[in-house]
Order: structure tokens, then sequence, then C-alpha cells
């Protein structure tokens, strides 16, 4: 074959391989793009805020890029600048110029006017709710929450692992912990902020969408750190009176046999040592009140949903479901035992 053919054939070989490498790239880019678009928002989502504090933030975290990417590109064209200009002698004027202009006049211009506008919204973000809002202390456990409810005039409600929030209004949560540091965060209300021991933190928040939110434990706390979460729900004024005067209220008695079993159970293997289950004899402070547990949206702090057979699992099995948890595994118990207590303990709405 004529030397000139082959070159046309490896050209377009060449060309092809080209446009099908261009193709992927175009595709990879296109699904990176949609997969951070779509990591935006979701439950649990600072990006996609339901809250004025996560509105600050998030509008304070986009102006940040903006600024991060303005420099970033100056800083590319001018690398691409260097390379593809045709040298010339070294102007030393221009040079000091670059230097101390692009090392030292434009970051700290750029770095102040970042730093100011990232310190304004603080003053507003850690100062303290309007006189009669609602006041909830939340007390970060291994690895749990303990949530205690300060409703304006009414009698202190303690639940845990949930916590529910009128729409459109300030709450100020009281935060603590008895033993290691945690960090009470709800990415899509606000921002983070540390339970700490010995100390108590404050943390003000108005939700402005409702919605079931997520929050987690951001500070590393021990071994089941990353299982320490709760449910946020946002709901009408209306509907959350109706459930906290619920959650005020004593556990309704067991009627069919098989949760009244359990609940037997409950009581003879020393689960109220632990636990408060108004209503009943059991009155421990150590683990979480199970008085509404049943009603809840998730068990075990966000770790498994609420349905009987997660009751059973997580009675069997609390240390592999949960590594370190204070509480034992009651792998002991028989199967119609096991089937007992969660049928009480879903029982208990
Ligand atoms: Cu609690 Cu991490």
């Amino acid at each position: 074959m004529p030397a000139i053919f082959t070159h046309l054939r490896l050209s377009s070989k060449n060309t092809s391989r080209h446009t099908g490498a261009r193709s992927v790239i175009v595709a990879g880019s296109l699904v990176a793009c949609a997969l951070l678009v779509a990591g935006c928002g979701g439950v649990q989502s600072s990006l996609d805020p339901a809250g004025r504090e996560a509105a600050r933030i998030a509008n304070l975290f986009w102006w940040m890029a903006a600024g991060a990417f303005v420099v970033w590109a100056a800083v590319i064209i001018l690398a691409i600048w260097s390379v593809r200009v045709r040298p010339e002698a070294h102007n030393l004027r221009r040079t000091r110029l670059l230097i101390v202009g692009g090392g030292a006049v434009v970051p700290t211009v750029v770095l102040t006017v970042l730093l100011v506008y990232g310190l304004a919204p603080i003053p507003a973000l850690v100062g303290p709710a309007p006189e009669g809002s609602l006041k909830i202390a939340v007390t970060g456990e291994q690895w749990w929450w303990r949530v205690r409810y300060y409703p304006p005039g009414g009698e202190p409600v303690v639940l845990a692992n949930e916590i529910r929030l009128p729409v459109g209004e300030p709450v100020e949560f009281r935060l603590d912990s008895p033993d290691v540091i945690h960090s009470f965060w709800i990415p899509s209300l606000a921002g983070k902020v540390d339970m700490i021991p010995g100390r108590v933190t404050r943390l003000v928040l108005k939700p402005t969408r409702a919605g079931v939110f997520r929050g987690v434990c951001a500070e590393y706390c021990g071994a089941s750190h990353a299982l320490m979460a709760f449910n946020v729900v946002v709901q009408e004024r209306e509907e959350f009176e109706r459930w906290l005067a619920h959650q005020a209220r004593p556990a309704e008695p067991p009627v069919e046999p098989t949760p009244a079993r359990g609940q037997e159970l409950f009581l003879a293997n020393g689960c109220s040592a632990c636990h408060t289950i108004r209503g009943t004899t059991a009155a421990g402070v150590i683990g979480p009140d199970l008085t509404h547990v049943g009603g809840r949206l998730s068990l075990a702090a966000g770790t498994l949903p609420n349905e009987p057979d997660d009751f059973r699992r997580w009675v069997a099995h609390t240390t592999d479901v949960k590594p370190g948890v204070l509480m034992p595994p009651f792998h002991m118990l028989p199967p119609d035992e096991l089937q007992a207590l969660a049928a009480y303990l879903k029982g208990l709405r």
C-alpha cells in the first residue's frame, strides 16, 4: 500500500480514537456533575437549607466557593499565559509587581473580604432565642441523644433520639454531654455545635420548611460515632402541640396477651434498671426513655427502622448492631420471648 494511504488510514484511526476519548471525558464529566448536584439535596444537606441559619451558612458557602473559583481561574490563566507567551527579556519591575501584587496584596484583600463576610452572620447565629421560645435540652450520650422539652409554663418532657419542631418559630437548644465530646448537627437546619462535658453550649435555629430531616453527631466520640443519628420532624404548630401533649402522657397499658407478656418480660429481665417507661415501675435513667418508643421513626438512634423485627434484632444483638454500646445483648432469650418483647415495645406509641 502506498505510504500516503497508510498515513491517511492511521490519522483517521487516531481521529476516531480522539473523538472516542473526548466523548468518554464529556460523558464522565456529565455523570460527575449529575452526582454532585444530586448530592446537594436530601434530608441531610446543608446546601438544601430548610432553616434560617442553614440558609445563611449555605449562602456563605456559595460566596466563598465563587471567591475560590475566581482566584483559581486567575491563577490558571496566569499559568497558561506564562507558558504560552513568547519569552522576552526579564523585566524586573513587572516581576516585582507580580510577586508583591499577586503574592501579598491580592490574597490579603481577598481573605479580608471573605473573613469579614464569614464573621458577619455569627452574632445572629449564637445569640439567644426571643423570650417565650421553645427550649429543648439535648445531652449527647454514648451513642444516643437524651432530649428534654421545656414547654413554656409546662412540665419538662423527657424523650430520646427524635426531635420535633414547629415550623417558622425560633427554638433554643441547650447542649451538653456527661463524658466525651459530641457535636450536634442538623445540616438542613443549622450549623454544628459541640457538646462539651462540664459546659452547656447553645444553638438557636428557626426551621422555615416542614419535613423530616436527619441530624448526626459530627465529632468522633467512640466506636459507634457513625451510628449516632436522629430524625428531626418539622411540622405545623397544632400538629406539634398534639405530638408533645401525647409524648407527655404515660404509656397505655398493653391489652393483647403477647404485648402484655412482653411487659412482664421487660420488668422481669431487668430492662427497667436502665430504661423508663412512664406509667409502669420502669424508672431507669441510664438508657433512653422508652415511653413512646414504638412511635419514633427509627430505632437505636437512627440505626434501624422501627419495626417489630428490628426491635427483636436490636434486643438480641445490641453489640453487633452498635459496637461498644452499654446495653448487653439478650440473645439468651427464646424466640417467643423476644417476639413478645418486640410486640410490647412496638406497641408503645
Ligand atoms: Cu457522638 Cu460522635
